[in-house]
């Protein structure tokens, strides 16, 4: 997608080196656009636990292009088995909810099986990493199609009158490579002349709304507004949504959807008020090993010091302000459940259809 009128990905082979992986950094946006490079696991490592690149498919990128780094790490003295494999658990470790990431880790280290030279292996890593970004990119357009069907139904039912859509935190093209999946609909949306307004929760306490969703819709010229994440419901009220659509970290086999925290009370909302309530995801995000939700779900708690403060910028630079008395204990849960009953449907690349265990069972066969 287009910051200016340049195009980007959210991270990229350079150009000149292919032993550096090239991100954008979403800790400075929108305040800064700036590129990080990454050389090393650890990097990768980092860049992940510090939200330099966030996002499901995102980090499920960062983590494949991470065990391609380990294989330029692999020198005589290597036991190459047990350095990949402990690259691979360490960079799993990094975040647990998304289940993209060990995903993208283990497609790459099965194509490594059968690989035994530190050349072999760094070619076959490198092209396993660049392929789960073409898949990605490409499974976005798919659901951009798709989703596209159902905002065009509702443009026709308000004869013409802007469709409000209802995000929450950043499933763009910046958390998603390029095109983003609930992005995408929108954008093809807006291509064909079709009117989209796009309801932007900030998404406390990151405010990866606010900061990343805004910016992006902003660059590609679609209408938004930023509201605090309580607004929701009182829109919905007032009939001000139309479409609720969401991404997911982690989808069970049965349809209940993890993203980020607060999406269940959207969910809840959009329940109460009869307003179709969508998850646009990438089959990297179902995790067809489990059918619980809540009970197997690993949530991830982040840093206290999240809720305490606000980053923002002020006087040329980015600060970050408490907002709370000093010994205040918080609690920074990163995501929550949505079960499957409160969920219209999914869009996925291959179709949209129902969260039951039946649908997405047909869908994936
Ligand atoms: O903590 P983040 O910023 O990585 O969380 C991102 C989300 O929750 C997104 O909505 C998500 O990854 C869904 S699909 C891109």
């Amino acid at each position: 997608m287009k910051i200016g009128n340049q195009n980007y990905q959210s991270i990229w082979v350079d150009e000149n080196d292919p032993g550096v992986i090239r991100v954008i950094d979403q800790q400075k946006l929108p305040f800064f656009f700036e590129i990080k490079e990454l050389r090393a696991v650890d990097d990768v490592y980092s860049a992940i636990e510090d939200m330099t690149v966030r996002g499901a498919p995102l980090i499920g990128a960062a983590g494949a292009f991470g065990i391609y780094l380990a294989t330029l790490e692999i020198n005589s003295q290597t036991n190459i088995r047990e350095h990949l494999s402990n690259a691979a658990r360490y960079l799993i470790s990094c975040r647990p909810t998304a289940v993209n990431l060990s995903w993208a880790v283990n497609q790459v280290m099965e194509k490594l099986k059968n690989e035994h030279s530190p050349e072999s292996l760094a070619k076959t890593a490198l092209k396993a990493a660049i392929e789960i970004c073409e898949i990605e990119k490409e499974n976005c357009r798919q659901i951009g199609k798709h989703g596209l069907k159902i905002i065009e139904a509702i443009s026709r039912k308000k004869k013409g009158e802007a469709v409000n859509i209802l995000t929450h935190c950043n499933a763009g093209w910046l958390a998603c490579i390029d095109y983003g999946t609930v992005t995408a609909p929108i954008y093809l949306a807006r291509e064909k002349g079709i009117p989209v307004h796009v309801w932007v929760d900030e998404t406390r306490p990151r405010n990866q709304g606010s900061k990343l969703t805004a910016y992006e819709l902003g660059q590609n010229n679609i209408p938004y507004t930023l509201i605090p994440d309580n607004s929701g419901g009182h829109l919905m009220q007032q009939k001000l949504v139309d479409i609720v659509i969401v991404g997911s970290d982690r989808t069970t086999r049965t349809g209940d959807v993890a993203n980020k925290i607060g999406t269940y009370l959207k969910a809840l909302a959009a329940f109460d008020n009869k307003i179709p309530f969508y998850s646009a995801l990438t089959s990297s995000s179902i995790d067809f090993s489990i059918s619980d939700g809540l009970k197997e779900i690993i949530v991830e708690e982040r840093n206290p010091d999240e809720v305490t403060n606000v980053s923002g910028f002020a006087e040329g630079r980015i600060q970050s302000v408490r907002i709370c008395p000093d010994d205040t204990v918080a609690a920074n849960y990163g995501f929550d459940i949505t079960p499957a009953r409160l969920i219209t449907g999914l869009i996925t690349e291959k179709g949209i259809c129902r969260a039951t265990e039946k649908d997405i069972k047909e869908m994936f066969s």
